[in-house]
């Protein structure tokens, strides 16, 4: 159990006295923290020897914030704010030295301090708000009281890490010190003050930033318009804003009053427990039972990819932005041009928005060789296949990837859904075989879905889970089973919307659910936006659904200005009388009365579809734990952060209430429809379905 004395020492550099907290991994501002600076800085101001007083941290980084696992609970011990007091009461000068990242109540820490000096590496920034939350210390009120209203803004809503000369231009810090020198630095700085006889700066003095803005409400209003989209559905961006307003509009006290109300109605809502949530989630999901962390990887110096349509290319591009070469194969010569010439625009484009120089650009393609052999991949430490969905295909490549690729080597299916145990029946080394399930556009999309065969070895395992951490993805770990995780759920909810429009709702009446719910888009927009005709043939189409007719029509979607909807020139959608026609034919050669489907019906049968099918997985163990499941659903799919994903959402509805609505829209829901005996047997335990884990 940490102590005050375990996490915090004193001594003393002649007459400055530094503080150093000891707290691993990330120096959060656990009760024992809390304590151990409040009563060290204490000692100091009452210690005579002492002149100044430096606040620095041991290990990887300063303080990370709050210890978001104490959020929410009784608090213990000196709370942040009286922490902060002693110190930006000191009669002596405090000085926070900062390296690596100064987050959260870290940086509220060193706000509270009359100076702050870091590293060149140091960032700052105050990430609350990605936790459903807002800096709950002084945050708000001090640091437009430094960087002027309009920064303050957009750091609080969005979160940002700032590189430290960026803060120094900013005055959120008053020196950077060299490198790996920051406690001779720190020091050398306190000893400066002192010399200079400089005045101690409080923050919340600072008021002319403050008055320059007042009476300019205009300023959060364009504000808040320019990111209506970006916050649409949180609550925690509009009250960091109402934050900036009071801090703006109030004296510094009363500031801090409307920072404690609005942050205590953040904390005790649902919104910041479900962030929370995925804060740890998001972490838990590198973590494999049986696969722990020092598992040997195969070390991957080149990538063979095969296709270099969307997928391939798109992946492709993940590996070239981490300096990895990848040789891209495709049949012919014409689609690999064609692929390498759309790599090209797209780094290009990122190019002109500034966020890569040309240079950067021609390094990048430089990586990429295209080749028409898979002799090629010869040498080739992983290589992933992103051909046709088709199981021969896939086997006959597989088969002979087999024999071209040097033994040791990791080989990976970027499959959507196909038996990954069948796959690699085709190869006399199973174990080397594993799915690496890119979502598209697979060089923007965060989800990677790495699918773990029969026979899959845990070195394939653990290259594939270290590959995705290299490239910036977040990779989750799923058995196989048709679908996956990601879309075996959306199958589930698919089918919903699919029998609720045989039942009398349009296609918009759904999505406009899900819309509002907060998803990016519901189920028809989504397939318009795809395209109708994925897996859609024509010599076999029989006009036997809503689909099959509309893809008859050349109705296929978005790329074709018209499916479920009709689109004008700027892509924007509109109800589709054509459509709603082809619905009512529909039910009525079913023989099906029309009838008025709620909003909530929509909701519960599409959601709570979901749930079940999540349910099922983890009972199958498809999944390691249900938080698995939501990250997915989170990052694939854009299921709501706030919500928590699937899996938390269904214990924040209560699962009696899940399971009851499942059971009275049972007979409607389909004829295989089933309710997972998990689901049934956790709400009948009143236990929680977002804590459960396989293994
Ligand atoms: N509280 C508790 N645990 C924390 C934590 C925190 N603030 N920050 C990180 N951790 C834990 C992680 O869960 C992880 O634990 P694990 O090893 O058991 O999985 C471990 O520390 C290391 O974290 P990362 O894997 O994220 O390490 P990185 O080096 O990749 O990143 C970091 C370090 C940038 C500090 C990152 O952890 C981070 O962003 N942390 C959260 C920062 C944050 O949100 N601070 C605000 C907190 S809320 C607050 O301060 C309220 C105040 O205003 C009153």
């Amino acid at each position: 159990m940490a102590t005050p004395e375990s996490v915090a020492s004193m001594s003393l550099d002649g007459e400055i006295a530094v503080i150093m907290i000891d707290s691993p991994p990330v120096n959060a501002l656990s009760q024992a923290v809390r304590t151990g600076i409040y009563d060290n800085v204490r000692k100091a101001i009452d210690d005579p020897a002492v002149k100044a007083v430096v606040l620095m941290c041991a290990g990887r980084t300063f303080i990370a914030g709050a210890d978001i696992t104490e959020l929410g609970k009784p608090r213990q011990g000196p709370g942040l704010t009286e922490t902060q007091d002693a110190m930006e009461n000191s009669p002596k000068p405090v000085i926070a030295a900062i390296h690596g990242t100064a987050l959260g109540g870290g940086l509220e820490t060193a706000l509270a301090c009359h100076y702050r000096v870091a590293v060149p590496s140091a960032k700052c920034g105050l990430p609350e708000v990605k936790l459903g939350l807002l800096p709950g210390a002084g945050g708000t009120q001090r640091l437009p009281r430094i960087v002027g209203v309009e920064k303050a803004l957009e750091l609080l809503t969005s979160g940002e890490h700032v590189p430290a000369p960026t803060c120094l231009e900013w005055g959120l810090l008053d020196e950077i010190v060299p490198e790996g020198q920051l406690r001779e630095g720190a020091v050398a700085f306190a000893r400066r003050i002192l010399a200079e006889k400089r005045p101690l700066k409080r923050v919340r003095d600072m008021d002319e930033k403050m008055i320059a803005a007042r009476g300019k409400p205009e300023l959060f209003e364009s504000f808040r318009k320019a990111n209506a989209r970006k916050f649409r559905g949180f609550l925690a961006p509009e009250h960091n804003i109402r934050c900036v307003e009071a801090a703006v509009n109030l004296p510094f006290d009363e500031g801090i009053e409307a920072e404690r109300r609005l942050f205590g109605e953040l904390i005790s809502g649902t919104q910041s427990a479900a962030q929370r949530y995925v804060f740890f989630a998001e972490r838990e999901v590198w973590k494999i039972p049986d696969v722990p962390a020092d598992t040997p990887v195969v070390p991957v110096k080149k990538v063979g990819i095969i296709g270099a349509g969307t997928m391939g290319g798109g992946i492709a591009m993940n590996f070239a932005n981490v300096g990895i070469p990848v040789t891209l194969v495709e049949a012919k010569q014409d689609a690999l041009e064609r692929g390498l010439s759309v790599i090209r625009k797209n780094y290009e484009n990122t190019a002109k928005r500034g966020r890569l120089t040309m240079e950067q650009v021609e390094q990048r393609m430089g990586l990429l060789t295209g080749s028409m052999a898979l002799e090629s991949l010869a040498d080739c430490d992983l290589v992933i296949e992103a051909v046709f969905e088709n199981m021969d295909v896939k086997k006959e490549v597989f088969a002979r990837l087999d024999r071209i690729v040097k033994q040791g080597a990791v080989l990976a299916t970027n499959t959507s859904a196909l038996d990954v145990n069948e796959i690699a029946t085709a190869v006399a080394r199973p174990d080397a075989v594993v799915g690496m399930h890119y979502f598209s556009p697979a060089n923007v999309m965060r989800l990677l879905e790495v699918v773990r065969g029969d026979k899959t070895s845990k070195a394939a395992i653990a290259t594939a889970m270290q590959m995705g951490k290299k490239t910036g993805k977040i990779a989750a770990l799923s058995g196989v089973c048709p679908g996956f995780i990601g879309n075996r759920i959306l199958a589930a909810r698919t089918r919903q919307a699919q029998a609720m429009l045989l039942e009398g709702a349009m296609p918009w009446d759904i999505d406009k659910v899900l819309y509002d719910f907060g998803l990016p888009m519901g189920p028809f927009a989504m397939s318009d936006l795809a395209g109708l005709d994925i897996g859609w043939f024509k010599e076999t189409s029989k006009s036997s659904t809503v689909r099959e007719v509309l893809c008859e029509m050349d109705r296929r979607g978005q790329k074709t200005g018209a499916g479920y909807y009709d689109y004008d020139e700027k892509r924007n959608a509109k109800p589709s009388p054509v459509t709603e026609k082809i619905v009512r034919d529909f039910m009525a050669k079913a023989g099906n009365q029309p009838r008025t489907i709620t909003e909530q019906e929509i909701l519960e049968r599409c959601v709570y579809a979901m749930i079940n099918e999540g349910a099922k997985i983890l009972e199958e163990k498809i999944a390691i734990r249900a938080s698995d499941i939501d990250i997915v659903w989170i990052n694939g799919y854009g299921f709501p952060v706030y919500r928590g994903g699937p899996m938390f959402y269904a214990d924040t509805v209560g699962l009696k209430t899940v399971v009851e609505k499942l059971r009275e829209y049972g007979p409607r829901m389909g004829a295989d429809f089933t309710i997972s005996p998990l689901l049934e047997r956790l709400a009948a335990e009143g236990k929680r379905l977002s804590e459960v884990k396989n293994g």
